[in-house]
């Protein structure tokens, strides 16, 4: 398939000229600031707060590029990766007029993202054992659908899809195929995010909310060619990342050796957790799972859901999702939160 991105970006977008931050205009060493209208007198914390933060987070994208091997102009770096998929729908979905392609049942934010932005949404249901179904999706996409999107590993089944059936979508389709990889650390597959260079409308979504731990610094990424990463930059706030998230980052980013840890340890626990699940009465089926949590098929969900309350313990009901009745979302806890959560399900 044909792929041009300047054909696929919305007119106003490639007229759009960019919000330009006192800190982007000027990058050089001066002594004196008195270019941001920010407090000269500084905060009442320690650290450099009263200053604006890196509009475009070069060091983490020098250091992220480097793992990845990519360039820091193919990142986007975003205030969680939920930005980065606001701004897909904000670059390239005309509102009332395109549409986005999702598979459910998949990751909420896709559809609430498309609602706020008036883009409509075609549901192409994974198969039943949580396939993508290749063909239903080549014959749902019309002109007018700019962005599928693929949440691998899955959240809520946690399987992850065969690599060379992404790619084939990505092969078939003229958008933008977004591939959400938030769970990538923990599955058995590896990355997309190299392939970027060799299929210009792929979009790899990652975060730092999930195998390293920083849910509360909110930073996503994006992993796209240089030309389709330029435009998340001319749409986004100037200053997404906040300068204490971009610290956080950036220290996490030396520690990489103790994130690599922990992923093994939830891979363990995962593996362990499985393992005595299918021996509580009330679970009746347990699904693959290549992420940090596990959908799982109780008897009666909702009693499990409220007695698990009761005990004090939340998990995530899934029961009224299509496709996933009956089941509850279990995040993977250490292993004492997991020996509670068993102790407490062998009650019922
Ligand atoms: C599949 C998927 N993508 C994206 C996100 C959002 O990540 P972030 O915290 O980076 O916004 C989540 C969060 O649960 C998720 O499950």
């Amino acid at each position: 398939m044909n792929f041009n991105l300047e054909n696929l970006v919305r007119e106003n977008i490639k007229r759009l000229t960019p919000y330009s931050s006192a800190r982007k205009e000027f990058s050089g060493a001066a002594q004196i600031f008195l270019d941001a209208n920010e407090n000269s007198f500084g905060s009442p914390l320690e650290g450099n707060y009263h200053r604006y933060p890196d509009p475009l987070q070069t060091e983490i994208k020098r250091e992220i590029a480097v793992l990845n091997g990519v360039q820091p102009e193919e990142i986007f770096v975003g205030n969680g990766s939920d930005e980065a998929i606001d701004l897909l729908f904000r670059i390239f979905c005309e509102p009332r007029a395109d549409n986005a392609l999702i598979c459910p049942p998949t990751y909420g934010m896709y559809e609430v993202s498309a609602e706020i932005n008036a883009v409509a949404i075609k549901r192409v249901n994974l198969t039943e054992d949580f396939r993508l179904d290749l063909p239903a999706i080549e014959n749902a996409i019309n002109r007018q659908t700019k962005l599928l999107f693929v949440c691998s590993p899955n959240n809520p089944t946690g399987n992850s899809f065969p690599r060379v059936e992404i790619l084939k979508l990505t092969e078939i389709f003229g958008g933008i195929v977004i591939v959400d990889e938030a769970y990538i650390h923990f599955s058995r597959e590896d990355s997309l995010a190299p392939e970027i260079n060799n299929f210009k409308n792929l979009v790899v979504l990652q975060t730092f909310s999930k195998a390293w731990g920083l849910a509360g610094a909110h930073v996503g990424l994006a992993f796209a060619n240089k030309e389709t990463i330029a435009f998340f930059n001319r749409v986004k706030p100037p200053y997404n990342v906040s300068q204490p998230a971009q610290e956080m980052i950036l220290q996490a980013l030396k520690n990489a050796a103790i994130v690599e840890r922990t992923i093994s340890e939830i891979v363990s626990e995962r593996e362990k957790l499985i393992e005595k699940l299918s021996d509580v009465s009330c679970v009746e089926k347990i699904y693959p799972t290549d992420a940090n949590f596990v959908l799982v098929k109780m008897t009666d969900a909702e009693k499990i859901y409220r007695f698990l309350l009761d005990e004090k313990i939340v998990v995530r009901n899934r029961s009224r999702v299509e496709m996933c009745a009956g089941c509850l979302r279990i995040t993977v806890g250490t292993p004492e939160e997991n020996k509670n959560l068993l102790k407490a399900l062998k009650k019922l």
